[in-house]
């Protein structure tokens, strides 16, 4: 989807292509055929605007977001995932526009920080990427304030289990 969304990879001259209304065509449409099977409110969508990962390079991102949730806020979905690369300004809006649960990955921060985004009231839930999959007793861990496993970026996108499953789970 975000191949569709961004303007350096979204090469179409169909309806699919183009204007800000014809990039967003798709993540639209996938967003509504799926809440079509399952429900609006079993159905999630997880956005990362600004994101540089495999090329993506948007030139308009404080266009093209709000016009993606201008035209997904009908379907009523049961949330908005945010991987926030930074814009700081651009979040404040999509906060502003989305008509549900907001779910903000702040990126690579620590957990105090990310907690300050519910205090502060950017986002209703904060999620955690790295953690979770280096800690598979995360929410043990993080009720009983136990020391956390630090994840191994080597592994990160590799092929077997090494880093996938075998993170130990904490023993005392
Ligand atoms: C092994 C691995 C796989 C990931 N796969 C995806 C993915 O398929 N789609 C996606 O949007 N983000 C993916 N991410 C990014 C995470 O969702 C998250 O945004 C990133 O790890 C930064 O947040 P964190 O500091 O909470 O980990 C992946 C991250 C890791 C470490």
């Amino acid at each position: 989807m975000h191949q569709f969304l961004s303007d350096n990879t979204n090469e179409r001259t169909d309806r699919y292509g183009g204007s800000l209304d014809n990039r967003v065509r798709f993540a639209v449409e996938v967003a509504a055929a799926v809440s079509d099977e399952i429900g609006a409110d079993r159905t999630g969508l997880r956005i990362s605007p600004g994101n540089p990962y495999n090329d993506i390079a948007e030139s308009d991102t404080a266009q093209l977001y709000p016009a993606l949730l201008r035209a997904l806020s009908p379907l009523g979905l049961a949330y908005l995932h945010v991987l926030h690369a930074g814009d700081d300004a651009l979040l404040g809006t999509l906060r502003t526009l989305w008509p549900t649960t907001l779910i903000l990955n702040r990126a690579g921060t620590d957990l105090p920080t990310r907690a300050k985004d519910i205090d502060h009231g950017t986002a209703d839930l904060v999620s955690v990427g790295a953690l979770a999959l280096a800690n598979p007793d995360l929410v043990e861990r993080l009720r009983s304030d136990a020391p956390l496993n630090t994840p191994d970026p080597a592994t990160f996108y590799g092929g077997g289990v090494a880093g996938y499953t075998d993170y130990p789970t904490y023993t005392v």
